[in-house]
């Protein structure tokens, strides 16, 4: 008899519960406190209080997905005031949705933003996954909504932009990081600046930009295949603009875009089969994607070496910053603009993506031939082109002012027209039609070369003759490499006298020398019995020649006589990386700041070697004693001897003539003898821990084991001891994080694997972000034992470790 009562009491109370959280909707008699969630009615999605992975301290309350893909969270409220306990509750008034942190107070940490009153309040969780505050008896009308108000994560059926009548401006924002959603460092909006344009923001710097919606896409955007998944818009009216997607069906997977704590934005499928999200399209800020890369009035296109160039009839603020490939300055007019007497014509672009739209203005329905007009008639008017790019063409977009971040040749450019003063024009009026100059600067499709017929080959052909002119009197130049007379270098440095000896290297002496005028120089001397042949010295000559770069040592001359061979260099009076990172005093002169600039220094250089100059080169030769430092102790690479141009499509080479640094060289080089990029990059971080432990690799030496310095740091890494390897000098200048963090990219580039090791773009990019890091594997080399097996004897060839090597393998 009592039983039963108790079953029955039991099944009452528990209905009452289903009752009260079965249900999608919160009335105001009710609360949600942490445990308890609320779930959407066909039960799509779940609220209620959460931890995010990791970080197991911080309750939030937020929405996240629950049928499928369990816990991932779509929507914070609390994101920037975190409740430390499990007694955080959710209330609902007629003022909004509120989250306190207890039970007993009404103090809010967090609540929807409304400035009105509903009289029967209600939140509900709809099965969109939006969360919205109404009036218990207005189905439809929302006083509030997530939708408005989104974190990091855009569904179908939001709306990404901004409303001019309403004020809300729906935008997203990072999280901080993987396991913790406040405010991180990006945010992704729409600008109402001018053209509306969707941009991204890194603090309060623009960062990158999608460009303005020119119909059908974004420019500089891919075209959105059909894919039976989504489908996407874009609606400009004269009070609102915004982006959208929408599932083609019912029955389509679920999809999201997301923004990582990196500022990237990823199109995620839901993947019934593997039960996963997959990674649909991401969104990679490659070079040219880096907001105004080029500077005003510059283009950046991938395809080209360097990537930056002026506009024609353009050419660079600051000559001497663009030949260091910094292109930020921009460009700026050879002539100036008349306006007035008709004077100006227009430049017409293909393939481009549309500059910064923030200083331009539009009108949707004006014709191309009438927003040339108006774009004349204005004398701030710089340049116009088509808001919309089907149809052939509609709608008008002028800009006012300098050209920024612009990116040219691709197939998922459009035309722009540029405005230049007559005088410009005039050279080329045999090509012009209509004022407009027809400069095809794309390889022509070749529908479209048929289609405009001969006239167009004819001003490509123009256009490229006038190219190759451009470019035949540098290559003249990289060749008219100066000569200097055996007798002028021999005075300059005292006959070679010993007093002027800077140092010694596998291939020959490096002394100091003054030049009659003055000039300080470095040479290099081959000593007869170098290993260092005719055919290296051509090569070091022809490829440093070519060569550009702040972060690599200037070649000023060479000399060839009566079988002497000379390398004249600028002279660096700082001497060279390892006389100060292995020296007890010496390195007490190089705080973090100043070796943190050396490593990027020299990262940059490499990069310049391996991708951004016109060849490919892998230096194969990259140590502390090649790295010489100018008076500000900017790092700058030298010693070119070794080093091999790559052709194209070459990405990698064999060699039975192994020949580099014992210690810095890869495993792969070493003893297979093979190399690429990953070969620099894996002596890339050798140096970069050898620049922040202030040990040597090859005389280390540890009494507690007989691991290498590598072994050793590999060692402290994995028991997280990082401080034990640390120079102290580094350590009283820096925060040890920041350390850590540089040593763990020195650890990722030295990997076994050379696939694993990162390229130098990607180690520039860790070095300069606080993106998370890879967790580095193994590196190469990591054990003596191991590596004694494996090298054999050769090993005791080498005593000298700064020394290249060159015999190593049979020839
Ligand atoms: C519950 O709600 C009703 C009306 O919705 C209200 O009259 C009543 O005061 C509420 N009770 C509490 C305890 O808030
Ligand atoms: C969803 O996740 C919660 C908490 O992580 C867990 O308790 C629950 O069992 C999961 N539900 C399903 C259907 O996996
Ligand atoms: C929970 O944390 C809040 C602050 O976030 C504090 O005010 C409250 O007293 C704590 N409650 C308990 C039970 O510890
Ligand atoms: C409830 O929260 C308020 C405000 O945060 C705090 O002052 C109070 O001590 C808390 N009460 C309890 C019982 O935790
Ligand atoms: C609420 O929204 C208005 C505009 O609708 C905005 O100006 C205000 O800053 C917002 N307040 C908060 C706390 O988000
Ligand atoms: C060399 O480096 C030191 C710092 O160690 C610096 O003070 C000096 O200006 C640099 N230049 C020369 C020419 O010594
Ligand atoms: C490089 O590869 C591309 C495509 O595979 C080819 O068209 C081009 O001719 C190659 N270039 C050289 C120099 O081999
Ligand atoms: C470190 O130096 C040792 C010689 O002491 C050398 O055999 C080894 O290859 C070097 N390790 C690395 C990772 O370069
Ligand atoms: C460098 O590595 C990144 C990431 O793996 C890759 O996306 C990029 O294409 C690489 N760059 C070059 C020039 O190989």
């Amino acid at each position: 008899m009592r039983g039963t009562v108790i079953i029955l009491l039991c099944s009452c109370l528990l209905s009452i519960l289903m009752f009260s959280f079965a249900a999608d909707t919160v009335t105001a008699n009710q609360t949600i406190s942490d445990g308890h969630t609320i779930v959407s009615a066909g039960g799509d999605f779940e609220m209620g209080f959460f931890s995010p992975q990791g970080n197991p301290k911080n309750r939030y309350f937020g929405v996240w997905f629950k049928k499928i893909s369990n816990g991932t969270v779509i929507w914070v409220a609390n994101r920037n005031s975190p409740i430390f306990n499990t007694s955080g509750v959710v209330r609902v008034s007629s003022r909004g949705i509120v989250v306190s942190t207890n039970q007993s107070t009404t103090v809010s940490i967090w609540t929807s933003n409304f400035s009105g009153s509903v009289k029967n309040p209600v939140a509900q969780l709809l099965d969109t996954g939006n969360l919205v505050f109404r009036d218990e008896n207005e189905q439809q009308k929302f006083a509030w909504q997530s939708f408005d108000y989104p974190v990091d994560n855009f569904l179908a059926g939001m709306k990404f932009g901004y409303d001019l009548v309403s004020g809300i401006d729906r935008y997203f924002s990072s999280w901080k990081s993987e396991d913790d959603p406040s405010l991180g460092d990006y945010i992704h909006r729409l600008d109402k600046n001018g053209f509306p344009q969707l941009m991204v923001w890194k603090d309060s710097d623009a960062w990158y930009r999608y460009g303005p919606w020119v119909g059908s896409r974004f420019s500089g955007n891919s075209v959105l295949k059909p894919n039976g998944i989504y489908t996407t818009g874009f609606v400009i009216t004269e009070t609102e603009a915004y982006y959208y997607f929408n599932r083609v069906n019912s029955e389509s997977p679920a999809t999201r875009l997301t923004m990582t704590p990196g500022g990237l934005s990823s199109r995620y499928i839901w993947n019934r089969d593997k039960h996963i999200w997959t990674q649909y399209l991401t969104l990679q800020v490659r070079d040219c994607d880096r907001y105004g890369i080029c500077g005003t009035n510059g283009v950046c296109n991938l395809n080209k070496s360097p990537r930056c160039e002026c506009m024609t009839g353009f050419h660079p603020k600051k000559p001497e910053d663009w030949a260091e490939a910094d292109w930020l300055s921009g460009c700026s007019r050879k002539v100036q603009l008349e306006c007035g007497n008709d004077g100006d014509g227009f430049l017409k672009y293909i393939g481009v993506k549309l500059p910064d739209t923030r200083w331009s203005w539009y009108n949707m329905s004006m014709s191309l031939a009438e927003c040339e007009n108006k774009c004349l008639k204005d004398c701030n008017c710089t340049a116009y082109s088509n808001t919309d790019i089907r149809n052939g063409g509609t709608g008008c977009l002028l800009w006012f002012g300098g050209l920024m971040d612009m990116r040219g040749y691709s197939d998922d450019g459009q035309d722009l027209y540029v405005r230049m003063p007559a005088s410009e024009l005039k050279d080329n009026r045999k090509f012009r039609v209509k004022k407009h100059l027809w400069i095809i600067l794309v390889p022509v499709p070749a529908v479209l070369t048929l289609m405009i017929g001969s006239f167009l080959w004819y001003a490509y052909k123009a256009k490229r003759l006038k190219r190759a002119e451009k470019v035949r009197p540098q290559e003249k130049e990289d060749l008219d490499l100066p000569s200097f007379s055996f007798m002028q270098i021999a005075n300059a440095t005292a006959n070679f006298s010993n007093n002027n000896q800077l140092g010694k290297g596998g291939f020959g002496t490096v002394y100091k020398g003054i030049l009659e005028e003055g000039q300080e120089i470095g040479v290099k001397r081959l000593s007869e019995d170098s290993g260092q042949g005719v055919d290296e010295f051509m090569n070091e000559v022809s490829c440093i020649a070519k060569l550009q770069h702040k972060n690599l040592v200037k070649l000023l001359g060479c000399c060839i006589e009566q079988g002497e061979r000379l390398l004249i260099y600028e002279y660096l009076p700082n001497k060279s990386l390892d006389v100060y990172i292995f020296d007890e005093k010496m390195c007490q002169s190089l705080n973090w700041q100043k070796r943190y600039n050396i490593i990027i220094g020299i990262a940059r250089g490499l990069l310049y070697l391996h991708q951004d100059s016109r060849l490919k080169i892998i230096h194969r030769d990259l140590k502390a004693s090649n790295i010489l430092l100018d008076h500000e102790m900017n790092p700058k690479i030298s010693d070119f001897g070794l080093a091999k141009i790559f052709g194209e499509n070459e990405t990698q080479a064999s060699t039975r003539r192994v020949v580099g640094t014992h210690g810095y060289m890869s495993p792969e080089y070493a003893i297979d003898g093979v190399f690429s990029v990953k070969s620099d990059v894996y002596s890339f971080g050798i140096s970069v821990i050898e620049i922040i432990t202030g040990k040597r690799n090859r005389s280390f030496d540890h009494p507690d084991h007989n691991l290498n310095l590598i072994g050793h740091v590999w060692k402290q890494y994995n028991e997280c001891n990082l401080l034990e390897v640390v120079d102290s000098v580094v350590l009283e200048s820096s925060n040890e994080h920041e350390v850590f963090r540089v040593i763990q990219i020195g650890l990722l580039c030295v990997q076994e694997y050379p696939e694993d090791r990162p390229n130098m773009s990607s180690t520039i990019m860790m070095l300069t972000s606080d993106d998370a890091l890879p967790i580095p594997k193994q590196p190469g080399f990591f054990s003596e034992r191991r590596n004694r097996r494996r090298i054999g004897s050769s090993q005791k060839a080498f005593t000298l470790n700064t020394i290249s090597v060159s015999s190593l393998a049979p020839r």
